[in-house]
């Protein structure tokens, strides 16, 4: 079982004031919060900082562009400290290597740099669909093995896809499991989902829970749920 509190609350929402409600309420019970792009873009990093305060927290921006401007990205939103920072594995090699030079350049504590392999919503069929052909555990691996030689410090992944990556990549690479549902929550628009116990015991260092904690009608119960689940 995790030392650390290893869950991760994705904070999804466009509101200041849900975000911020749910960032007293939920994170005393997670190791972090997650806020993402629906949040960021509709108020901007002011706002982030605003919301999370003290709260260790995870800004998932998904980033993906030319290394130069990826490298500017990356530097912008250093002044925040996020304590990890998305961007996509296909962005490549360069791009990855450029973020992390800069994240190298941020003021105390750098952001941790997480490539994002494949999505957890692609199911084999939607991956295809792109032209990126190939089972999606396979093209994971390529991704991964890829992203951490480039620089990145962890991956985020399925649940499903910790095993093998573990067998190549060994213990070093933080991996972040997003598409986790409790027993009996619906799965969303997720594809390869896991329990949190199950994401934890096959090697996650976090997970990410978004709907199954924000759609409770009791959001801190839930979070306080699966941390004692899972700690
Ligand atoms: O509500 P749910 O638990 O499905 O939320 C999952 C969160 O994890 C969302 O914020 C989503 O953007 C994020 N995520 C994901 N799959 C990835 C990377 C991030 O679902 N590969």
């Amino acid at each position: 079982m995790a030392k650390h509190n290893p869950l991760i609350a994705a904070l999804d929402t466009a509101s200041i004031a849900q975000a911020s409600t749910w960032a007293d309420s939920i994170g005393p019970h997670c190791g972090m919060v997650k806020l993402g792009l629906e949040f960021f873009l509709a108020h901007g990093p002011d706002a982030v900082a605003e919301v999370v305060g003290s709260i260790p927290f995870f800004l998932d921006l998904k980033l993906y562009d030319i290394p130069n401007t990826v490298a500017g990205g990356v530097r912008s939103v250093a002044r925040l400290r996020p304590a990890l920072l998305t961007l996509h594995a296909s962005g490549g090699s360069a791009m990855i290597e450029a973020a992390r030079n800069a994240a190298e350049t941020a003021p105390l504590r750098r952001p941790k740099l997480l490539a994002v392999t494949v999505l957890t919503s692609f199911s084999g069929q939607a991956l295809a669909e792109t032209g990126m052909g190939g089972d999606v555990r396979a093209q994971v691996l390529r991704l991964g093995a890829m992203a951490i030689k480039a620089g990145a410090d962890g991956l985020v992944c399925s649940a499903h896809e910790i095993a093998p990556l573990r067998d190549l990549l060994g213990s070093g690479p933080i991996l972040v499991v997003p598409g986790i549902r409790p027993k009996g929550s619906p799965t969303d628009d997720q594809a390869r989902t896991m329990t949190p116990l199950e994401a934890i015991q096959a090697g996650a260092d976090y997970i990410v829970v978004g709907r199954p904690i924000t759609k409770a009608a009791d959001p801190a119960a839930a979070a306080r749920q699966i941390a004692l689940e899972i700690v």
